[in-house]
């Protein structure tokens, strides 16, 4: 990621957004925040952010390129931030981000209350290769369109 500042936030978002929420602690579905999980220093495996004003970190998400289609993870909002269209502008400027790059199929893995979520921007539930074993969540994806020369939503953190 670019700056520390920007690690600290997108950490931040990740742990009181997700894993607070859907890996918390005397659940089974339990699982520790690791900030130095490899995935997150894999190689094409990009984390984007969206900025508020004074350049703060409002939204994250990760996409995970795997040649012709990439898996979109850890999407999170800040809660102050919710319900504004920041989730919209993200995983918009995702698939513009993914369109550029010859990606032609999203995925992703949609807990059951941000189901509603992606069903609004155009996902469906569609099983896709080594989606989730969780049993709560719900396998969706989405077609992207043709790049188009635009405005980016978002940037690389
Ligand atoms: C899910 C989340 C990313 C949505 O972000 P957001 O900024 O509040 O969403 P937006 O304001 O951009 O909403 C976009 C559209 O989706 C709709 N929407 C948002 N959350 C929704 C939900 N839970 N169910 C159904 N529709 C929803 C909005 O009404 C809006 O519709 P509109 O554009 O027609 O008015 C955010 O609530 C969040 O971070 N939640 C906690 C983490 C999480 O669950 N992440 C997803 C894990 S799979």
């Amino acid at each position: 990621m670019r700056s520390p500042e920007d690690r600290d936030a997108v950490h931040a978002l990740r742990q009181d957004r997700l894993f607070r929420i859907y890996h918390a602690p005397d659940t089974p579905w339990f699982v520790p925040y690791d900030r130095a999980h490899p995935d997150d220093v894999a190689p094409r495996k990009p984390v984007y952010v969206l900025e508020g004003g004074g350049g703060h970190v409002l939204a994250t998400a990760r996409l995970d390129l795997r040649g012709s289609h990439a898996v979109v993870r850890l999407v999170a909002v800040a809660a102050e931030a919710e319900g504004r269209g920041l989730g919209r502008a993200l995983m918009e400027g995702l698939e513009a981000e993914a369109a550029s790059l010859d990606v032609r199929r999203l995925c992703l893995n949609a807990q059951g209350a941000a189901e509603g979520f992606y069903r609004r921007l155009g996902w469906a539930p569609s099983w896709w290769p080594s989606h989730s074993a969780d049993p709560r969540s719900i396998p969706m994806t989405k077609w992207v369109a043709r790049a188009e020369v635009g405005e980016r939503k978002v940037r690389a953190a």
